[in-house]
């Protein structure tokens, strides 16, 4: 398993392109499905996680060629409508081709999938919603097993807490079901207001996308298109915050910080510049030493839960005593030990963690647990003295593309060490 060894201490200074985001990439990948024409999706990550989707469309019968950034996806027919476990047990965004298959086939079998590591995460919603659409669902052996063999009908959805992949789902079978139908307590990621960009542009009926009340039309099919996937705001957060960790300036190419809701004004809390430039965001760092804040995480356009493992790395040098609420999901504190093998003063309780800044960290090996937990101990290693070796970087291979080179071309000694 590759490493990263980290020297820490020295300033960022340069350009950084932000990649198209992966959760947005994952879910208009999962359009393709719905149409028999193209769709090409341009600005798409080389990530672990998107190859890992690919792979399972494929086996779909989806046809895929993946030039630069751009992938074309071509489902002229669906050569299966079984979704197997061992390509959705990984990653758990593999399971919204449920909704496509069953809109488009009347029927799947999708294994119930996996993902990070980060507390139960159930798909309770998503099922309840395509079960309201009328479709027919059974579980057995970790399998769901949806039919509907007249077509789906438009319903009224109202979910009891934001939830963005059942929004998405819903929005992905609802395109093609019959009628109207409306979600209520809609999540309203900018994610989402880009599948309902990209599908729109398909032939689809979407209004709403990026409030609490979707409505969506349904149509008889969809033709192919050309989609350019939104920038990738934890990325752009992430390295703002690296920023605020080591000193410098970065200019963040394609960056949108209008996409950070509520983690933009916390990182100008923080003591960063974070500024509007052509094409980009320039981030600079106008403090000696970050000051503590405290942060909940919520749903956009709050602080993203994504974003909360790297606000705790900042935190962890910063001036004061911060506080951070998890308020997402359940057991997302596992990078607090591994920040306190460098040093840092975190104690947990509960959903609530309690940072007290100290003047440095200090570089130590150890492990990252999931994807922006990862990104955590690369901050923190990056501003600690001496070396830091992060284990298990496929955590990181999964969400941040070339990561280790887009932090060398701006001055950090980092590099990757083969198993
Ligand atoms: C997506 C993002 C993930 C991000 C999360 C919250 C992708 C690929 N992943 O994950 O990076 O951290 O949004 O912004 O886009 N829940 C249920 N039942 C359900 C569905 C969700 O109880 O059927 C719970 C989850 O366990 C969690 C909360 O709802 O506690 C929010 O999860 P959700 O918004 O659905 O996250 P994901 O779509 O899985």
């Amino acid at each position: 398993m590759d490493k990263l060894a980290i020297i820490g201490g020295r300033p960022l200074y340069g350009v950084i392109p932000i990649s198209g985001a992966k959760n947005s990439a994952l879910k208009v990948m999962a359009a393709s499905l719905l149409s028999d024409q193209e769709l090409t999706l341009e600005n798409v990550p080389r990530l672990a996680d998107v190859d890992m989707l690919l792979r399972l469309l494929n086996q779909h019968g989806v046809a895929s060629v993946f030039e630069n950034s751009t992938l074309r996806l071509r489902a002229k027919d669906i050569a299966s409508t079984e979704a197997p476990y061992d390509l959705v047990r990984k990653m758990r965004a593999s399971f919204n081709v449920l909704g496509p298959l069953l809109a488009r086939e009347g029927k799947a079998k999708v294994s119930l999938p996996g993902g990070c590591a980060i507390g139960a995460r159930p798909v309770d919603l998503h099922l309840k919603a395509l079960g309201a659409m009328g479709a027919d669902i059974e579980l057995d052996e970790g399998y769901v097993f949806a039919a509907a063999p007249d077509g789906l009908k438009g319903a009224d959805i109202s979910f009891p807490f934001v939830s963005v992949g059942a929004t998405e789902h819903v929005m992905l079978a609802a395109v093609l079901a019959e009628g109207r139908t409306v979600i209520s307590n809609a999540a309203r990621e900018p994610e989402i207001a880009d599948l309902a960009v990209c599908l729109n542009a398909m032939g689809a009926g979407i209004a709403g996308a990026g409030t609490s009340t979707i409505t969506i039309d349904g149509v008889k099919s969809l033709s192919g298109a050309t989609h350019r996937v939104l920038p990738d705001r934890i990325e752009t957060g992430a390295y703002a915050m690296a920023v605020g960790a080591t000193g410098g300036e970065l200019t963040l190419k394609g960056a949108d910080g209008s996409l950070l809701g509520a983690g933009l004004s916390v990182l100008e809390e923080t003591g960063l510049l974070v500024e509007p430039v052509d094409g980009g965001l320039k981030v600079k760092k106008q403090v000696d030493r970050c000051r503590a804040v405290d942060i909940v995480t919520q749903p956009f356009p709050g602080v993203a839960t994504d974003l909360q493992a790297q606000f705790m790395a900042l935190l962890a040098t910063a001036d004061g005593v911060s506080r951070i609420k998890e308020t997402i999901f359940e057991n997302r504190f596992m990078h607090a030990p591994e920040l306190a093998r460098m040093g840092a003063q975190i104690s947990v309780d509960g959903q609530t963690a309690t940072v007290r800044g100290v003047p440095r960290l200090k570089g130590a090996p150890v492990m990252a647990t999931d994807l922006r937990a990862s990104m955590s101990l690369v901050i923190a290693a990056l501003a600690a003295e001496g070396q830091s070796m992060v284990n298990r970087v496929y955590h990181l291979d999964r969400g941040f593309e070339r990561l280790e080179d887009k932090l060398a071309d701006c001055g950090a000694l980092i590099e990757r060490v083969k198993d």
